[in-house]
C-alpha cells in the first residue's frame, strides 16, 4: 500500500499544485461553483493521501534507525525492554522454565498406577507415596532432600522392590546401599564417606559421596536401616538436616537436596503386620501406631523423628502370593530374553510354589523358590533361546518337574 502510494507521489503533488493554482485563479476570476467545489475536493483528497504516505515513511525510518541503533537516546525503547531480553536470551529462558515446570509436577495418579502394575497388594502404599512425592517435588524445601521415607513391614512384601520400581518410574538412578554392610563403626563411615586425608584409600571417594556427586537426584535406598552402625545413622542425620554431606578425603560438600532417601526396615514385623490390618482404613492412625511400635522395637529415635513419612507394608492376602509368583516367573523368563505365552504358566506350578512358600512360613523368601525353579528350567530355557523361539509355556509333570516348551515356530530363515 505504502509502496503504491509512493510510486504515485509525483502525480499527487502535480494534482495538488494544479488545484492550488486553480484556487488562486478562481479567487481572482470566479468560475462556475460546481467546478470550484470539485477541484477543492480533489485537492483535499490528494493532501490526505500524501500526508498518510509521509507518516508511513516516518514510521519506517524510525524503525530502521532503531534496528540499526542509530536512534537518538531519548527516542530509544531500551528502558522498556524486559531485563531478560536485555541481559540474556529470553526465549531460551522461557522454554527452559516450561520444561522445568513439567519436570517437578509429576502426575501422581499415573505414577501410582504404574507402581501398582508391578507391586502387588500394596495399593495404599503406592497411592500414598505417589501423592507424597508429587507434593514434595512441587514444594521442595531449599537445602533439604526431596523426602526421607521409611518403608516398614514384614520381609518379602516388596519394600526393596518398590524402591527400585519407584526409581525406574521417576527416571532417577538408584543408589542401593545395603546397611547390613555398614554395621561396623569407623570402617563403615570410610566406606560411605571416604577416607580421611593421609590414609590409604584417601584418593577415592566413599560410596555415598561419589554416588551423590555423580547423580545428585538419585533415589538413595538405605536397605534394612536398623542394621546400620549408630555412627552411620548420625552421618545420615547430618545429610538430611544440612542438605549436604562432606566427603572426608577432600572436605568437598556434596548436596543431598535433590535426592530422595528411602529407608527400609523389618523391625517390629509382627506388630506392624497387625497394625497395618487393624488401621487399614485410617492411614494417620496407622502411622502413629507404627512410630510407637518402631520406638518400642528400639528403632533409633532420632532417625524416627527426622523421617518425613512412614509407609506400612501389608502382609499378602488371598491370591497376592500367586500374583507375585507369576510376576517373578515372568521376570525370570524375561531375563533369558524370552516371553511367556498368554496363559502360558500351568496353574499347578503356581499352586505348588505357593504351597512351598507357605511351608517355609513368614520368613520364607519367594526369591529362593524362584531360584529353585530356575535351576530346573535353565536348560530348557537356553534351548528355546538358541532355537529362536520367542514365546514359551511352562508345564509341570506328575513328578513335579517343571519344563519349558516353545509355542511358536522358529522364524523361517531365508
Ligand atoms: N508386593 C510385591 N509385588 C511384587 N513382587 C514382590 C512383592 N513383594 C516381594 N516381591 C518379590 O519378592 C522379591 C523380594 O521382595 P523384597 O522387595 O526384597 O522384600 P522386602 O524388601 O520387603 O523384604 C522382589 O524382588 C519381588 O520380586
Ligand atoms: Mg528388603
Amino acid at each position: 500500500m505504502l509502496n503504491t502510494i509512493s510510486r504515485y507521489m509525483p502525480l499527487l503533488f502535480a494534482i495538488m499544485v494544479f488545484t492550488m493554482i486553480f484556487q488562486f485563479v478562481e479567487s481572482h476570476w470566479p468560475q462556475p461553483a460546481f467546478i470550484a467545489a470539485l477541484l477543492t475536493a480533489i485537492h483535499s483528497i490528494a493532501w490526505y493521501i500524501a500526508a498518510a504516505a509521509i507518516l508511513g515513511w516516518l514510521v519506517l525510518l524510525l524503525g530502521w534507525l532503531h534496528a540499526h541503533d542509530e536512534l537518538p537516546r531519548f527516542l530509544q525503547l531500551r528502558p522498556l525492554m524486559d531485563i531478560l531480553d536485555r541481559l540474556t536470551n529470553k526465549q531460551a529462558v522461557e522454554e527452559g522454565f516450561e520444561k522445568q515446570d513439567t519436570a517437578t509436577f509429576i502426575d501422581a495418579k499415573s505414577l501410582s498406577e504404574a507402581l501398582k502394575q508391578r507391586v502387588i497388594g500394596q495399593n495404599t502404599v503406592c497411592d500414598d507415596i505417589a501423592a507424597q512425592i508429587r507434593r514434595r517435588l512441587a514444594l521442595s524445601q531449599r537445602g533439604k532432600p526431596v523426602g526421607v521415607f521409611l518403608f516398614a513391614g514384614p520381609p518379602g512384601t516388596g519394600k526393596t522392590y518398590l524402591a527400585k520400581i519407584l526409581a525406574k518410574e521417576l527416571e532417577r538412578p538408584l543408589l542401593h546401599l545395603d546397611m547390613t554392610q555398614f554395621s561396623a563403626g569407623s570402617h563403615s563411615l570410610s566406606q560411605l564417606l571416604g577416607m580421611n586425608k593421609g590414609y590409604v584409600g584417601s584418593d577415592t571417594y566413599g560410596k555415598l559421596t561419589s554416588g551423590l556427586q555423580d547423580t545428585p537426584n538419585a533415589v538413595v535406598l538405605l536397605d534394612e536401616i536398623e542394621k546400620a552402625h549408630p555412627d552411620v545413622l548420625k552421618a545420615f542425620l547430618t545429610a538430611w538436616n544440612d542438605g549436604f554431606i562432606t566427603e572426608r578425603s577432600d572436605s568437598n560438600q556434596i548436596s543431598t537436596a535433590s535426592a530422595i532417601f528411602i529407608l527400609t526396615s523389618n523391625a517390629g514385623t509382627q506388630r506392624l503386620s497387625e497394625i497395618s490390618i487393624q488401621f487399614a482404613q485410617e492411614p494417620d492412625a496407622m502411622r502413629e501406631a507404627a512410630v510407637n511400635t518402631l520406638r518400642e522395637a528400639h528403632f533409633a529415635p532420632e532417625v524416627l523423628n527426622r523421617i518425613d513419612r512412614i509407609f506400612v507394608f501389608q502382609p499378602f492376602k488371598g491370591l497376592d502370593i500367586a500374583r507375585v509368583t507369576a510376576l517373578e516367573i515372568e521376570d525370570m523368563i524375561h531375563g533369558y530374553g524370552l516371553e511367556v505365552a498368554d496363559q502360558g504358566i500351568d496353574p499347578d506350578i503356581i499352586l505348588t510354589l505357593m504351597a512351598r512358600y507357605q511351608k517355609l512360613g513368614k520368613l520364607g523368601s519367594s526369591r529362593d523358590l524362584i531360584r529353585a525353579i530356575e535351576e530346573q528350567l535353565a536348560d530348557s530355557l537356553i534351548e528355546a533361546k538358541k532355537a529362536g523361539h520367542p514365546k514359551i509355556k511352562l508345564q509341570i509333570d506328575s513328578e513335579q518337574r517343571i519344563s519349558a516348551q516353545a509355542v511358536t515356530r522358529p522364524p523361517t530363515r531365508e
